[in-house]
């Protein structure tokens, strides 16, 4: 059961190309505890339905370098959270973290994506995955606590503030607990099993960790619903779709389009549709239902119906059933969960002419809009909590300074955020490059700064905010003037500085960490 609705998408690539130029075969599995690597971005949004970021990137104001560059690849949403920003309304942004290790360069990317956010306005949420990395990865609460104080340094030596924001560990937050437990309530273990490959040998621990994420997404929209982005890598995504679909099972009311007294489903309803949209348009008399019937058989016999069969046949037979009755478009208010009382409550709220049946309403003068903002302030006054469905943006991974992927158990590729500066000039310098074997050949042909980890390295760190520095460097390689060594050495350097400053900045703050409000010590065992 999944309430996205998968957006078909063109294939062909924007013109930014940050990913290294990977355009590989493979299948894509978007798996939260697998290996991290996306072969293919294309596949994301044919399979999946994730949206490409530069649909959306008009609508942002000032937006950050990573979505200026394409880094920030894809969203799902992410419209209400940039109408948030334009318009100063509420909205939050929250992400988490794993403390399996220490802190590097890709993790930045989503630290600086939750406090760019926070500058813009955002309600922010850093939270540390504890329960996830004891359950799913088995670290001990020693471990954990350890790593979970480097990550936090990280991000508030980055510009996270504290006092604006929240940071906490999810064993240590009752509220996501509690909310947990209710979202838990909400879906089964077939339906897990499904998402995550979860089998008979899964142990519950794990499925616990799935909604304290689940927990972790919607506690933002606590208090009162809120457009909330979540930025993550994309083998995230099966989290950000279950979480988009609890938040909507949660609700008490839906909100529909209908025309008539009787229920559809959605294919049944675009018939209807259709019918009525062709006949109303000829007449100023009542469209009847059965005249409906007629014109939907007649489509059939022309095979000209947009629909499989078997919906025609039923479509046919619910208008024939419902014979002269006038179809009349109308905004239909579906009790899914509610109380009697918000039930009653919805019914008095409703301006204008209504029918009221047994578990819906029928408004005949609110627009889809209000209805909906009027079901979800009643739901709101009625102890619910009116879950906006949850915004996503998804960055590419980087790719390994070594080549293939970044991993957190290969040292050499990846750059820790804890590493010595000069540790870090020496991992650049022996980067892989996208250079020629020889200095006349890249004079000739010029490099290939897609297929270039130390370009990634310019265009999603050292460049910072200067898109035209980052374009020079592009340029200067594809056009043979930039020769592997000194660029390299130019990146080597920019790193050091920048780990130094980084350093410093974590040393400050790890003498104040005791004015957080956080529980850097687990008391587990
Ligand atoms: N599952 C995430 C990871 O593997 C961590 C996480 C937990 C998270 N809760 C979250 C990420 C909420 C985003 C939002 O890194
Ligand atoms: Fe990469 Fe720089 Fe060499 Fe171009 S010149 S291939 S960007 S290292």
């Amino acid at each position: 059961m999944t309430t996205d609705q998968s957006e078909p998408d063109e294939t062909s690539h924007g013109e930014t190309r940050t990913d290294g130029g990977a355009a590989g075969t493979d299948d894509v599995a978007l798996d939260p505890w697998g290996s991290s690597t996306v072969s293919d971005y294309r596949r994301l949004f044919e399979q999946f339905g994730i949206e490409r970021f530069e649909r959306v990137l008009d609508e942002v104001p000032n937006p950050h370098y990573l979505m200026r560059r394409g880094v920030i690849f894809g969203h799902r949403d992410y419209r209400p959270v940039a109408r948030a920003m334009r318009e100063n309304d509420p909205f939050a942004v929250l992400s988490g973290f794993m403390p399996t290790g220490d802190p590097h360069i890709g993790h930045k990317l989503v630290f600086d994506e939750i406090i760019w956010h926070q500058q813009q306005g955002g309600d922010a949420y850093g939270l540390i995955a504890d329960l996830e990395a004891h359950s799913a990865r088995g670290l001990s609460w020693a471990e954990i606590d350890e790593h979970t104080r480097n990550y936090l340094l990280s991000l508030l030596a980055l510009g996270f503030d504290p006092e604006a924001g929240q940071l906490y560990r999810q064993s240590a937050n009752r509220a996501v607990q509690d909310l947990a437990f209710e979202l838990g309530a909400e879906a089964n273990f077939s339906e897990l099993a499904a998402i995550y490959d979860f089998d008979g040998e899964t142990d519950v621990s794990h499925m616990q960790s799935v909604v304290t994420q689940m927990g972790d997404i919607l506690y933002p929209q606590l208090d009162a619903p809120k457009p909330t982005v979540i930025p993550v890598g994309p083998d995230q995504d099966p989290h950000v779709r279950l979480a988009r679909d609890l938040a909507a099972r949660m609700r008490s009311f839906g909100v529909t389009e209908a025309y008539a007294s009787f229920e559809t489903n959605d294919p049944q309803r675009r018939l209807v549709a259709t019918a009525y949209e062709t006949l109303a348009d000829d007449t100023d008399e009542p469209v009847r239902c059965l005249e409906a019937a007629r014109f939907l058989e007649t489509e059939r016999e022309h095979g000209r119906a947009d629909a499989a069969a078997t919906t025609v046949d039923s479509t046919v037979t619910i208008l024939r059933e419902a014979g002269k009755e006038p179809l009349r478009p109308r905004v239909r208010i579906v009790d899914r969960d509610a109380t009697d009382e918000a039930f009653e409550a919805l019914i008095e709220a409703v301006d204008g002419e209504k029918r009221v049946y047994d578990a819906h309403i029928d408004t005949f003068e609110l627009s889809i809009a209000e209805a909906e903002q009027l079901a979800r302030e009643v739901e709101l006054d009625h102890g619910g909590y009116s879950f906006l469905p949850p915004s996503s943006i998804y960055h590419r991974f980087m790719t390994g300074l070594t080549g293939g992927k970044m991993s957190s158990s290969v040292p050499a590729s990846h750059i820790s955020l804890l590493d010595d500066p000069e540790e870090g000039y020496d991992k650049v310098m022996a980067a892989t490059t996208g250079g020629r074997e020889t200095a006349e050949k890249q004079r000739e042909l010029g490099g290939e700064p897609d297929e270039c980890p130390v370009y990634e390295l310019y265009a999603y760190l050292l460049a910072d905010d200067d898109d035209e520095f980052a374009k020079e460097v592009y340029d200067e390689c594809a056009g043979g003037e930039r020769l592997c060594g000194g660029c390299k050495k130019q990146a080597a350097e920019m790193m050091e500085t920048f780990l130094a400053e980084h350093q410093e900045k974590r040393a400050e703050w790890a003498d104040r960490l005791d004015e957080l409000d956080f529980q850097f010590e687990s008391d587990r065992r």
